[in-house]
Parts: C-alpha cells; sequence; structure tokens
C-alpha cells in the first residue's frame, strides 16, 4: 500500500539569497525571459522570474534591487497582450524594459508604440548616444539582436532617446530621474556581443547591485534553511547518479550529516562503471550513509518480452517507486524526501504564471516516489542547472560526475530499442563506453548536449575477416542544446567518428555495423525512444 501523497516545501524553503535583494525579471511571455534571469546570475546578482500579474505592491515585499520587464509577444496592441500593475514603475528601483517590455513601459507612461512598417529581425547597428548610462564605457556603434515589429515612435515623458539603429530610431530611451531604462534589441542573447555588459551598467552602475551571488554563498544560506527546516528529523534522498541529486544529497549532508540516508537503487540500466562510481563518491568519499540495493534482477524480470517504450518507461517507473518505498519503510522514522528539482522545472510547470510558461511532463524517475507520507526538502529550487554544477564543485563533487551529461530515469532501457535483456544491455554499454571515451579525449565532452549510443535490435549482414556475420547496429547520437526543447546534430569530425566506429566494431564482438544519427529536435527527439 503506498503512502500518504507528499507535502510541498513551504514558501520560500529553498530560496536561495532570500536575504540579498534579488533583480526581479518580470515575466511577459518571451522565449528569452529565463535567460534574462540567467544572465543576470551570471553578474553574481540572485534573479528570479515573476508572473506579469504579481501586484507592484507584492514585488515591492520582495524589496527587488531592479525590475527587468522581458520581451514578449508581437505587439502591445493585440487582444489579451500581458499588461503590468503600473505601480511597479513608482517602487523607487530601476525598471530596464526589453523589447516588448520596452514598448509597454513607453505605452504605459505616455510614449507611443505604432507598427511602423519596419520589422527588424536578427543582426542590427546601433548607435547610442553620448551620456547614455546603459551604454557608458561600451563602443557607441555596435551590433545588437533585434526581433520585433512594432517600435516606440515616442519616449515616455522626460525619458531621452539614447540610441538608434536605422529603422529603430528609438532603439533605446533612459530616464535617470525616474530610473526607467528600455531597450529595443535583445542585451540576454549572444548574438549581443555586448550585451552583457550592458545589463552590468544596469545592475551595478545604475541599481547599485551587489555581485555577491556565488556557489558558496548559496551553500551557506540553503545549509541554514535546511537546518531550520529539518530540526532534528531524518531525511531520504535517492540517487540517480545524476548532478541534481548528487548535489541536493551533498547540499543536505553537508547540513545535517547522518541525519540523511541516501538509497541508490541500481536498476541495471545505468552506463558502464557509474554505478561504482556512485558508491565509491557518497560511501567512500563523501561517508554519507548510504543504501546501495541491487535490483538489477527484478528490473529484468518485469522487462523481459517488454517492447512499446511507454510500457517500459512506467515498469521502469514503478518498480523503482517500489524498490524505493521498501527502503523507506525499512528505516523507519523518516519525515523528509529530498528531492533535485532544479528552477527550470519549476517555471515549466508554471511556477512563475508566466504567459509562456510550458507545461513539461516530468518523466522523472530518479527518485520520484509520488505517493509517500514525507515533507519535500528541494535545495535546488532556484537554481539553473549551470549554477547546480558549480555549487556542486565548491562542495567537491568529482568533475565527472559535475559535468555528466543528461541521462533520462530509464537508463539504458529506452536506448535499446526493443526487447531489454542482459546481453544487450551489456552489448550497449561497452559501445557507449567507447563512445564516450573517445569523445571526452578530444576534448568535446562538455561541448555536447548529450552523447550516447542507441542499441537497435536487429541484425544487419556484415563481412569480418573471412566470415559473415550477423550482429547489432550501433546508433550514434550527439547533440547540442541550451535546455533539451530543441536541439541539433552535432557536427563531430570525420576522423573522430572513424575512430569510434571502428573501436566499436573490433571491440564490442556483438556490434558489426556503426551508423549516425542526423536528425534535430525537432522533428526528431534527442532519445530514441
Ligand atoms: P527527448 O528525447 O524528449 O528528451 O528529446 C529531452 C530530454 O529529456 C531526457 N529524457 C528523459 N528523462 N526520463 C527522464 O528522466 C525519461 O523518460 C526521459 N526521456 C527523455 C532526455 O535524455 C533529454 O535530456
Amino acid at each position: 500500500m503506498p503512502l500518504l501523497a507528499l507535502e510541498p516545501a513551504p514558501e520560500g524553503a529553498g530560496s536561495a539569497r532570500s536575504a540579498e535583494r534579488p533583480v526581479l525579471v518580470v515575466d511577459l511571455g518571451g522565449q528569452y525571459s529565463q535567460l534574462i534571469a540567467r544572465r543576470v546570475r551570471e553578474a553574481r546578482v540572485y534573479s528570479e522570474l515573476v508572473g506579469h500579474r504579481t501586484p507592484a505592491r507584492e514585488l515591492a515585499r520582495r524589496n527587488p534591487v531592479a525590475l527587468i520587464l522581458s520581451g514578449g509577444p508581437a505587439s502591445v496592441y493585440a487582444d489579451g497582450a500581458p499588461k503590468v500593475d503600473p505601480e511597479l514603475y513608482e517602487l523607487g528601483v530601476p525598471v530596464l524594459g526589453i523589447c516588448y517590455g520596452m514598448q509597454l513601459m513607453a505605452l504605459d507612461l505616455g510614449g507611443r508604440v505604432e507598427r511602423t512598417g519596419a520589422s527588424e529581425f536578427g543582426r542590427a547597428d546601433l548607435r547610442a548616444e553620448p551620456g547614455s548610462r546603459l551604454v557608458s564605457g561600451l563602443p557607441a556603434e555596435q551590433v545588437v539582436w533585434m526581433s520585433h515589429r512594432d517600435s516606440v515612435v515616442a519616449a515616455p515623458a522626460g525619458a531621452a532617446v539614447t540610441a538608434s539603429s536605422a529603422t529603430t530610431p528609438i532603439a533605446a530611451f533612459e530616464s535617470p530621474a525616474r530610473g526607467l531604462y528600455g531597450v529595443q534589441f535583445h542585451p540576454e542573447v549572444v548574438h549581443t556581443p555586448h550585451g552583457q555588459a550592458l545589463l552590468e551598467n544596469f545592475l551595478f552602475e545604475i541599481a547599485g547591485a551587489r555581485p555577491s551571488w556565488t556557489p558558496a554563498a548559496v551553500i551557506e544560506e540553503q545549509v541554514e534553511q535546511i537546518r531550520a527546516r529539518v530540526g532534528s528529523e531524518r531525511l531520504i534522498c535517492g540517487l540517480s547518479g545524476g548532478v541534481d541529486s548528487a548535489v541536493a544529497a551533498l547540499l543536505v549532508h553537508r547540513a545535517v550529516g547522518d541525519q540523511l540516508t541516501c538509497v541508490f537503487v541500481e536498476h541495471g540500466l545505468l552506463r558502464k562503471d557509474e554505478a561504482a562510481q556512485v558508491v565509491e563518491t557518497f560511501e567512500g568519499h563523501f561517508q554519507v550513509p548510504l543504501v546501495h540495493v541491487r535490483a538489477e534482477d527484478r528490473f529484468l524480470a518485469r522487462l523481459a518480452g517488454v517492447t512499446e517504450p511507454e510500457q517500459k518507461r512506467t515498469i521502469i517507473g514503478e518498480e523503482f517507486i517500489r524498490v524505493f518505498e521498501e527502503q523507506a519503510r525499512r528505516l523507519g522514522d523518516v519525515g523528509f524526501l529530498v528531492q533535485g528539482t532544479l528552477y527550470s522545472d519549476v517555471i515549466e510547470s508554471g511556477g512563475t504564471d508566466g504567459v509562456a510558461a510550458k507545461i513539461k511532463s516530468h518523466h522523472n524517475v530518479g527518485g520520484l516516489p509520488e505517493q509517500m507520507d514525507l515533507a519535500l526538502v528541494e535545495p535546488l529550487r532556484q537554481l539553473f542547472k549551470d549554477e547546480v554544477r558549480r555549487v556542486g564543485e565548491e562542495l567537491g563533487l568529482p568533475e565527472q560526475m559535475v559535468w555528466r551529461h543528461p541521462f533520462p530515469g530509464p537508463g539504458l532501457g529506452i536506448r535499446i530499442i526493443g526487447e531489454v535483456t542482459r546481453e544487450r544491455l551489456a552489448v550497449l554499454r561497452e559501445a557507449d563506453a567507447i563512445l564516450l571515451e573517445e569523445v571526452r579525449r578530444a576534448g568535446l565532452y562538455r561541448e555536447l548536449w548529450q552523447c550516447f549510443a542507441v542499441l537497435p535490435a536487429v541484425r544487419s549482414v556484415g563481412v569480418q575477416g573471412d566470415e559473415r556475420t550477423y550482429g547489432y547496429p550501433i546508433v550514434i547520437r550527439a547533440v547540442t542544446s541550451e535546455d533539451a526543447m530543441t536541439a541539433d546534430w552535432a557536427r563531430l569530425p570525420y576522423d573522430l567518428l572513424e575512430t569510434i566506429s571502428s573501436r566499436i566494431v573490433n571491440e564490442v564482438p556483438e556490434v558489426n555495423r556503426v551508423a549516425l544519427d542526423l536528425t534535430s529536435k525537432p522533428p526528431g527527439t534527442i532519445e530514441w525512444e
């Protein structure tokens, strides 16, 4: 019988640097809203997304050091175009409007926005006026990235036009007296080479923010919060081998030591040597109490004869929860479950009430029993993936674990196309290890979002020596991506591919053919199942 439902973490729990004044990014539905918060954090200033319907008094309660209005849908005049509470302009903190955010600001404050017939998409040459505070210290002429149809044709009362491009006479305005700043272009994207410096001008020179958001500060604050929250109760954490659960567990261990027990369910679907590394790192190196459950036989028995991808996922997920619950019961008196939920999961579940909030199905198997009578501790709830990695490094997690590519909960189970058997797992594991070893050796591992081998369980004819063979193919899947929502196939060098192919065929006797997947996402997905 399942235990009871999970109790969510209370408001503010898990929020890092809550003592620090944040930069609040008001999400108006633009595709880059998250990126703006990330860029601010790269400048070591804590930043969070908030929904555009958030009342000004609620924003004020957060005591922000500055506000940024994000980009958004095509026109401020469109039906249902997102608006903000106009009182936010009066909070006495600087406001930067970007693209749609700039247009909304102009509209709200007595300026004018029109469809001029001169849309601008892509690269544009910007010319800044002397005296612009945003562009201070940067080249007056620079390349920026634009993406808009409407344009501001009159700046708000009292604001000076501080930059223009050939098609957009008002590409930026500033009113230092009122703390209002607007840019039509996107400083947050890499195609605006001085964009980060411009954001830093806004943060440090204009808003007077302090660059104090560092991994060490995150750890310090989380440790304090975890201690205050859990008192002397015990906690349990499922380790998956991935960086998120590892960092979450280490943070909690740093805070409350042996009150934490980690459970590592070895389902037999991990990559080569991965299970050993988890055990060695946690039990050996960090001396975290660890229950290592060797459950390979159970999983394989339930997967026997199953070929349908979703059925595999369901079986693996269910079995995982069952094993985990058994262990939790055995541990007895446990009050909290630690989870490595990330900020992007929170946002993608509609957590900011953003108009662009996408609902992502959380196919998360690594440690997610949905029905347990435990309260959640989610120390990474406010962190982006790259920040989790930096916190992991600071905590001393081995480089290989910190930089490990994302790996699906059902593991190799969904990289064998067809029935999952012990033999096929062994073949796939060897081929995958060769692939990763060569990619690492070529210095390309960190440039790739994911890189792995797939084993379609079909056979093809080959010839090796004087013999005809009838072996498995291995498919190489390597992609670059920012967030896994879209991805491109990686252009691995031919000589690297040659080495990988010949090593796999020579060293894994069951394989006689290596193929390369040349599909981006969309239309393909990253995984094959
Ligand atoms: P797709 O294949 O949909 O994958 O392009 C996007 C990202 O999600 C990972 N993925 C999964 N993660 N359980 C997980 O925990 C799953 O069932 C699963 N399926 C895909 C995938 O590796 C990629 O990073």
